[in-house]
């Protein structure tokens, strides 16, 4: 068995990303500027929110934070993002997810102008994406297929199962794996919670991708031997082990799957941090006006 160690790569596509903004800034362009709203302050979120920004000042981009509490109105929350859809020094933003229940996260993902949709959340980012045109890919499909080709995992031909439809990872990245692409060309079968007997699809699985946000869902009598396995959950659990008082864990059970696995990604240090680096490649884009 072989970690993935999606914290070495994404630094790897930082340090790339930050001598493209060196050398952007000495030809006197403008500093490319990434803007984040967060609402509230759920634990998982504030910490996202604070690892993007903190990316941000590693390879050099202006950030913005925008904090609105819990309680914040649609039109308020509209009216910010209207501001920075408008604002010609923010290059793309995010709005982090979720959001309280009292508000319609469609109506406000629509609202943001696609050309800053570096998320890649956006009905036009995720329809170009589908149609093979130039688009933001969201970040964590981006960053798996991307830990994929470094680990140079053959994906034609193979049998790649996916756990979870969620917008946000597994179904984009069922339709990325499936695409006729040179990091495509799997055949994906898209499992979820109304799946019957998971278990005989997984079990079929050259490559697995866990993200269901279910801590120690996938059990080693579920995988086959040599399998890859993608662990995308991140879910808070209780912890006497750290100091804050809790710790990340994954979907898979670490301990008895990862002998099976000829590939596996930890977590933490595995699909998160390369969902940052996707973010940050996304905002570069932007701001060469590369992708529209
Ligand atoms: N919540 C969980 N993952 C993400 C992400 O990639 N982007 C945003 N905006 N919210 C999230």
């Amino acid at each position: 068995m072989n970690l993935i160690d999606g914290k070495k790569i994404s630094l790897e596509l930082q340090e790339t990303i930050a001598a493209e903004v060196k050398k952007l800034k000495a030809d006197g362009f403008k500093t490319p500027h990434l803007a984040a709203i967060l609402v509230g302050s759920d634990g998982g979120s504030e910490t996202y929110v604070a690892s993007k920004i903190a990316a941000c000042e590693r390879v050099g981009f202006n950030s913005t934070l925008i904090r609105h509490p819990e309680y914040v109105t649609k039109e308020k929350l509209l009216q910010s993002i209207h501001e920075l859809n408008n604002n010609p020094d923010v290059d793309g933003f995010i709005v982090q997810l979720p959001l309280p229940r009292h508000i319609n996260e469609h109506k406000v993902i629509e609202s943001i102008l696609p050309t800053k949709d570096v998320d890649g959340f956006h009905p036009m980012n995720i329809g170009r994406m589908v149609l093979n045109l130039p688009c933001y890919v969201s970040a964590t499909p981006y960053g798996i297929v991307h830990l994929l080709d470094k680990y140079k995992v053959e994906t034609a031909g193979k049998h790649c199962v996916v756990i979870g439809r969620s917008h946000i990872v597994g179904s984009p990245l069922s339709i990325l794996l499936a695409k006729n692409t040179p990091l495509g060309n799997c055949t994906v079968t898209l499992c979820h919670s109304k799946t019957v007997d998971l278990k005989s699809h997984t079990l079929k699985a050259d490559i697995l991708i866990c993200a269901l946000g279910s801590p120690d869902f996938v059990t080693a009598d579920m995988v086959k031997d040599g399998v890859v396995i993608i662990d995308v959950g991140t879910t808070r659990v209780e912890s006497t082990e750290t100091k804050s008082g809790y710790k990340l864990k994954g979907d898979v059970k670490f301990d008895e799957v990862a002998p099976k696995c000829s590939l596996i990604t930890p977590v933490p240090g595995g699909v998160g941090p390369m969902t940052i680096a996707s973010l940050l490649r996304n905002t570069l884009l932007a701001a060469k006006k590369e992708m529209y």
